[in-house]
């Protein structure tokens, strides 16, 4: 007998709860309960996912890890889009559910209509489906023609009702569905707006379901803002298995794609794409250095997922009349550009209260990691001192003591770092890092070891001497 539960949404911010309520306690507004039926679900996903692992239903729900490991191996699908494929730990698996996120115009649809090219191009028998509620499939066939892909393969749709796309899907030659995007499209069993989040909701559920079942993998295209203001797509990233954001300035032609979360592997991912007059393009992510024989530029290495990503830090210090200097960061935390420079003003009794700073890094990337910290440090002063530190690669965290501290992996950062033409390095005097460079004759960068800001300043005024 199916269970039959009732809960209240919030059709504004997503907030739950069993009883109705008439102005939402999370987000304030009126009005947005939706009465929102949850159909046994949970039962039938999780005989849908015993059955994903090669279990018959009737059996108990036990599966030998060897057999499930050649069921996952076997499924990889390669989208021989190498940018793509590295950080999806080499291909999509069967029945995987995949977020792709990102603002308008950041290059969504077509890094999906590629995909699906890619895919079926040498499998005449597979066939994927791509349903729109975006765009007509005359404005899809437009982007086709533009990307050059050709193929009968690639089956269009504008249906908007989840249940009649499924319907539509031959699930044995069925080798991928996109969904472009999940706000655009509705399930007959909700009365609720299209495009909040209680349909959002039900429309990835019907698929992840579906995708589950029938072993499909499926591409769910989400538009988010840069604030995070669409709180739908947010709230359905826990049900999917793979989320991938489309990151970096629409400005600029570099579109990085993140790895948000990835049950079939490892998560923080990043890869580089380049929008070109033919669609997106793989690129090495050393392109996102760009050199600039000026003041403020220094190299560093931020450690995003599972590897080093070489980047520039970009910083543009100047003078103001009051001790109130703004902050103002693309790509870091503005609150750690705040700390930084609160560090350096106090332990180097320099006035940058009396300065605004502007900090970028190259390319349009998001960073974290702290290891970038010393490069941030650094870019401030050679901006502050107007010295060019020339290729001057540098790793390292900063205390509030001023120290200058190590931070992991500082062996492979450098080790990739050797692919740009640095010329010397800057690093924490207690970093565990032995130099191969003096028994590496081909390589001769000056590596030089800091135990605070002060060194760092001295550094920079030997520079600017000519030292
Ligand atoms: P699109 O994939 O429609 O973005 P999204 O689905 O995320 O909203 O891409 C939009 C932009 O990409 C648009 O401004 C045109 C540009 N573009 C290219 O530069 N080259 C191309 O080959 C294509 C197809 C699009
Ligand atoms: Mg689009």
């Amino acid at each position: 007998m199916a269970k039959q539960k009732m809960v209240y949404v919030c059709d504004k911010c997503g907030y739950e709860s069993p009883k109705w309520f008439g102005k939402c306690p999370v987000c304030g507004e009126w009005n947005t309960a939706k009465e929102f039926q949850l159909k046994d679900i949970d039962t039938e996903s999780k005989s849908i996912r015993s059955g994903e692992m090669g279990v018959s239903r009737s059996q108990p729900c036990f599966v030998d890890v060897n057999q499930a490991y050649e069921n996952l191996e076997d499924a990889r699908i390669k989208t021989n889009i190498s940018a793509l494929d590295d950080i999806l730990s080499s291909g999509i698996v069967k029945g995987q559910v995949i977020l792709l996120g990102g603002e308008p115009g950041v290059g969504k649809s077509t890094l999906a209509l590629q995909i699906c090219a890619s895919i079926v191009k040498d499998d005449k028998e597979k066939l994927v489906y791509y349903i729109s509620g975006e765009e007509s499939v005359s404005q899809i066939a437009i982007r086709a023609k533009r990307l050059g892909i050709r193929n009968p393969s690639i089956l269009l749709s504008s249906e908007t009702q989840i249940e009649e796309v499924l319907k539509g899907i031959d699930v044995q030659r069925a080798k991928l569905i996109v969904i472009d995007s999940i706000q655009t499209l509705s399930s007959v069993d909700i009365e609720s707006p299209i495009g909040g989040v209680v349909q959002i909701r039900a429309v990835v559920e019907k698929v992840r379901v579906f995708s589950k079942k029938y072993g499909i993998p499926s591409l769910l295209i989400a538009h988010v803002t840069k604030e995070g203001a669409i709180a739908g797509p947010k709230l359905v990233e826990h049900v999917v298995d793979t989320v991938v954001y489309f990151e970096g300035e629409r400005t600029t032609d570099y579109r990085i794609l993140r790895v948000q979360k990835n049950r079939y592997g490892p998560s923080g991912e990043i890869s580089v794409f380049q929008m070109t007059e033919n669609g997106l393009e793989s690129l090495s992510d050393d392109t996102l250095v760009n050199y600039s024989e000026t003041p403020g530029n220094v190299l560093t290495s931020a450690y995003e997922g599972s590897r080093p990503i070489n980047v520039q830090i970009q910083a543009l210090v100047s003078r103001v009349k009051v001790a109130s200097g703004r902050r103002i960061s693309h790509g870091v935390d503005v609150r750690k550009i705040i700390i930084i420079s609160a560090v350096l003003s106090r332990h180097l009794n320099i006035p940058l209260d009396f300065h605004d700073i502007y900090i970028n890094v190259s390319g349009g990337i998001n960073i974290t990691d702290s290891g970038c910290e010393l490069a941030i440090a650094g870019a401030i002063l050679s901006s502050f001192l107007d010295v060019y530190v020339g290729n001057t690669f540098m790793v390292g965290e900063i205390g509030l003591d001023g120290s200058v501290r190590p931070t992991v992996n500082i062996g492979k950062r450098i080790e990739n770092a050797r692919k740009l033409p640095i010329n010397s390095i800057l690093i924490p005097s207690k970093a565990e890092y032995k130099s191969a460079s003096r028994t590496r004759t081909e390589k001769s960068e000056k590596l030089e070891r800091i135990s605070n800001v002060r060194q760092l300043f001295n550094f920079m005024v030997d520079l600017k001497k000519g030292v």
